[in-house]
């Protein structure tokens, strides 16, 4: 069992979650509706990963004993001028979910609870893969410019494959 400021705290995290995948629904909708079906397939993978992210949280939380409340999640503002743009909010977003996970784990450390730490850790791993994945299609993106390189990498985000690893 964890206390009540750690439930509550991993509580705003699991909707932190279920927001990233809705966000990630949205970035997929606007590259389908733009013409970018690979960069619309690969965020598509992410929303799904993002809800297993959440599931997984929502899991410990059960096995925890800690009271689940399920928060209203937030509308994710999709108007984006270029595929540039859209992922670079992406890893706006994961650089804020690292600075929470990184807030959780402080919060672990402070309470004693090396139950919720020893479990966050999979998550703090998780965020370094996120923000680089993301940070190189940025780079590649900033390379081609606004020329027809961009319909390559878009091309190539077609690729992904969906990731087995995330597990309950
Ligand atoms: Fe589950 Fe991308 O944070």
């Amino acid at each position: 069992m964890i206390n009540k400021k750690m439930a509550s705290e991993l509580n705003t995290q699991l909707n932190k979650e279920f927001y990233s995948s809705y966000l990630y629904l949205g970035m997929s909708t606007w590259c389908a509706n733009t013409g970018y079906n690979g960069s619309a397939s690969w965020f598509m993978l992410q929303h799904e990963e993002e809800r297993m992210h959440a599931f997984k949280i929502y899991n410990y939380m059960l096995n925890q004993g800690a009271k689940i409340e399920l928060l209203t999640i937030e509308q994710p503002d999709i108007n984006y001028t270029s595929l540039l743009e859209c992922f670079k909010d992406s890893l706006k977003h994961e650089q804020m979910m690292t600075h929470s996970f990184n807030e959780l784990c402080d919060l672990a450390i402070k309470q004693k609870d090396h139950a919720s730490y020893g479990y966050l850790q999979w998550f703090v791993q998780e965020q370094i893969e996120e923000e680089a994945s993301v940070g190189e299609i940025i780079s590649k993106l900033k390379l081609v410019g606004d020329g027809n390189g961009i319909f390559m990498i878009d091309s190539q985000l077609s690729q992904r494959k969906p990731d087995t690893q995330v597990g309950a």
